[in-house]
């Protein structure tokens, strides 16, 4: 029988499959069946910066500070500690209940005050904090340097204040995305994860108005990040976490062969229930033992682009031959 245990940012997993962060991990109910699932590890739903920030300002709305400093300085701790310490009991519950690695997570946009909280989560127990990063560059006079410097701002203010790793959670909006990933490991981010998938927008021609476009990823959507982990995991010092568009055991083994650590599981847990996690770690099981590899250490990484026989084949002049014939 294969053995599927590996290392994800130093944390040991007894298989390479992680619940990603969503409603789904957001109790202790539900992060419990993950576990019961067999899931690796489990990474909790994102604590929201600007969920706090913004509670904070409804609150204190146009309160004239002079005349309500206690009032002020009143909602303006307890707001912020009230999510905080929601999200901190979450942690300790599913330390308590757990036995797999818990991964606290913040969705963050700015290198603020919040940072200083970072401890809070090594101290009450989580094994590790992901960042979930996403500042849209639609901003006209905001150069991409000056947002991929936000992102590192963040990493080393978080990393100022914890020795549990980080990982970093990033989606595809970089024009320097290797450059980037770098920058992101040297300024301590232990683990990378290609990629997040966001909220985008469709349009509704008939009402002529916007609508939400599927909130549930498709299988197709493998492979932009299976591209860029076959094309970073051999090139940074960092442990990489496939997203988006897993939703069976092929896409996990096809992760573990570019180069992948681990791989988060969202939409086919939420469309198929968590029990998901199990049929498809019995999938990775089977493939394994039908190509006599006993642990992962086996095959993962073979077809990055670091150990290719073609590294060619994985960038564009390998695109520009089939499509025009090149030899
Ligand atoms: C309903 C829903 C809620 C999500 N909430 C979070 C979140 O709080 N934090 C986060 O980092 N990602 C969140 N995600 C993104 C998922 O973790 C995951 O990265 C994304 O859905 C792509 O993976 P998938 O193709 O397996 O769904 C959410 C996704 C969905 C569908």
């Amino acid at each position: 029988m294969a053995n599927l245990s590996t290392s994800y940012m130093g944390l040991n997993l007894k298989n390479p499959i992680i619940a990603a962060s969503s409603s789904l991990t957001g109790n202790l109910e539900n992060v419990k069946k993950c576990e019961d699932a067999g899931a690796g590890a489990v990474i909790l739903k994102s604590l929201f910066e600007e969920q706090i920030t913004s509670d904070k300002n409804r609150m204190i709305g146009d309160m004239n500070y002079d005349a309500y400093t206690d009032a002020y300085d009143f909602f303006n701790a307890s707001s912020t500690d009230y999510y905080l310490d929601e999200y901190l009991g979450l942690v300790e519950d599913a330390k308590e209940s757990l036995s797999i690695p818990v991964i606290a997570s913040v969705n963050c946009v700015s290198p603020g005050q919040w940072t200083d909280y970072a401890e809070r989560f090594e101290n009450i127990g989580a094994d590790a904090l992901e960042l979930n990063m996403f500042i849209l560059p639609s901003n006209i006079s905001t150069s991409g340097i000056t947002i991929e410097d936000t992102y590192i701002k963040i990493l080393e203010n978080v990393k100022k204040n914890i020795n549990i790793p980080v990982s970093l959670k990033i989606g595809y909006h970089f024009s320097g995305m290797g450059n980037f990933i770098n920058r992101a490991v040297k300024s301590g981010a232990q683990g990378i994860v290609l990629f997040n998938r966001f909220y985008k927008i469709d349009i509704d021609i008939d009402k002529l108005e916007l609508k939400s476009s599927p909130i549930i990823s498709d299988p197709s959507e493998i492979h932009l990040a299976l591209q860029w982990i076959a094309l970073m995991s051999g090139e940074v010092p960092a442990d990489f976490s496939g997203a988006t568009g897993v939703h069976d055991a092929e896409g996990v083994i096809k992760h573990l062969l570019a180069g992948a650590s681990s791989i988060q599981l969202c939409s086919t847990l939420l469309k198929n229930g968590v029990n998901r996690i199990s049929e498809i770690v019995d999938g990775l099981e089977e493939w394994m033992d039908s190509k006599n590899y006993t642990k992962i250490s086996d095959f993962n990484g073979l077809l990055s682009q670091e150990n290719s026989k073609h590294p060619e084949a994985y960038e564009r002049s390998q695109f520009i031959k089939s499509v025009v014939g090149l030899s």
